[in-house]
């Protein structure tokens, strides 16, 4: 049994409903749970915040630190075990239907909002299948990030002597070790199970392309998740790990894309949130640093979109409230000011053909126009470590696998290919 399953269980239908849920409210107050905490996302989120608030409704903040959402989703689930939701929490991709197929989410509250801001017609389909059940919306999709991004800073790589950014794994191992003989970090990176995945992620994607990342990470095959490329996979996985600094253990995402900001690294593997840090130390893409695809991933590009589900709740101010949130959420102001703020690019179809226009530096232009083309080609793919590809637990599974690969140099690439289609399919 799944854990969102085991919670279902452990929760009676009684208790499905906020406490506060039956305090007299004014306009309404609404808790909005998520992860958005280090400067740059707080700077985005408070968009929303302040928007909402200045529709007169009440914000309560329910944010949980922790890159990636992993201690978020812990809170949630003991909150909705103990009858406690919040009116709002940012849940992603197939984890939406989970949440929704044990009726904790509102399948009816979005339905006028969706209708008259006609979401269904500005978004890709891939999108509003994502952030509905069984034909109705739960929830409301906020942006689009790109996963394979890696982020240089180009004084660092002149004072190393590398002129240019990499485009293979070859090239990219040979302007680290140009960094790490000129004294850099050459990779800058947190140690934590959810950033170690994303690297692995970007190596998959380089080393088998597309259609193989689909195959291993989406589809789960396990003839390719055993295979002679996910063997490949590790072993650069092996080789990319050694331009990390050895204190990387527990270090927070944006701690380390500091290091790169600061001068004290060359690199970063990260989703474009890492520009949120870049911009809230008032850097400029393209100037004061590069962001290209992770060398090997140009014709793909890796999503994550994070949405906002809507939970049951009695209180009809709560209500008014969360549904102020959704159509602000998807309103043209909010994408854009949000994403300019976040890294990411806004999830609207009609604003993505009109970066350029609407503001977006080059690094969101060329994210936006790369997600139109691979749209077209099949490069458009799910990003398996932040929870848009397989359910929390395949992604545990894997995530378990990867960090301990990551953290033992005497482990064995054709081996840990093997023990990763095995754990893969005892958490299916
Ligand atoms: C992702 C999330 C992003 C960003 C990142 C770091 O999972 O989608 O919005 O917050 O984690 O925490």
């Amino acid at each position: 049994m799944n854990s969102i399953a085991r919670l279902a269980a452990a929760i009676s239908v009684a208790s499905l409903f906020p406490l506060s849920a039956f305090a007299a409210d004014a306009k309404g107050t609404v808790e909005v749970v998520h992860w958005w905490t280090s400067g740059g996302e707080k700077a985005a989120v408070d968009v929303l915040k302040a928007q909402v608030e200045k529709d007169g409704f009440t914000w309560k903040d329910g944010a949980v630190a922790g890159g990636g959402g992993a201690t978020a989703m812990t809170v949630l689930k003991s909150r909705a075990v103990a009858g406690n939701p919040p009116g709002v929490a940012q849940i992603k991709g197939p984890d939406i239907q989970e949440w929704a197929s044990i009726g904790l989410l509102d399948s009816n509250l979005l339905k006028g909002v969706a209708k008259d801001e006609k979401w269904d017609s500005l978004l890709v389909r891939k999108v509003s299948d994502t952030v509905k059940y069984e034909g109705d919306y739960v929830a409301v999709p906020v942006n689009i990030h790109r996963v394979n991004w890696l982020w240089i800073n180009p004084e660092v790589f002149k004072k190393a002597g590398i002129d240019k950014a990499p485009t293979t794994l070859d090239e990219f191992y040979a302007a680290g070790d140009k960094l790490k003989a000129a004294g850099f970090i050459a990779l800058a990176h947190g140690g934590q199970p959810w950033q170690d995945s994303t690297v692995f992620e970007d190596v998959v994607l380089s080393v088998m392309g597309a259609e193989g990342y689909k195959k291993a990470l989406v589809d789960l095959d396990q003839n390719t998740l055993s295979g002679p490329q996910m063997v490949k996979s590790f072993t650069e996985l092996k080789k990319l790990t050694g331009y990390m600094d050895p204190n990387r253990a527990g270090r927070d995402w944006n701690i380390a894309a500091a290091d790169v900001i600061n001068g004290k690294a060359g690199m970063q593997m990260m989703g474009d949130w890492a520009k949120s840090e870049w911009t809230a130390a008032h850097k400029v893409a393209g100037k004061d640093y590069q962001c290209v695809p992770f060398p090997g991933t140009e014709k793909a590009f890796t999503y994550n979109i994070d949405s906002l589900a809507v939970f049951k709740v009695k209180d009809a101010g709560t209500q008014a409230a969360q549904q102020d949130l959704a159509k602000v959420a998807l309103g043209k102001d909010f994408q854009k000011v949000f994403s300019i703020n976040k890294g990411s690019i806004p999830v609207r179809t009609d604003m993505l053909d009109d970066m350029s226009a609407l503001g977006f530096d080059a690094c969101a232009q060329a994210s936006a126009k790369d997600f139109l083309a691979d749209d077209k080609t099949g490069g458009l793919q799910p990003s398996m470590a932040h929870n848009m590809a397989t359910s929390l637990a395949v992604q545990g599974a894997i995530f378990d696998v990867v960090t301990n690969f990551m953290n033992d140099k005497d482990a064995d690439p054709a081996k840990t290919a093997k023990q990763l289609a095995s754990a893969v399919k005892a958490a299916q």
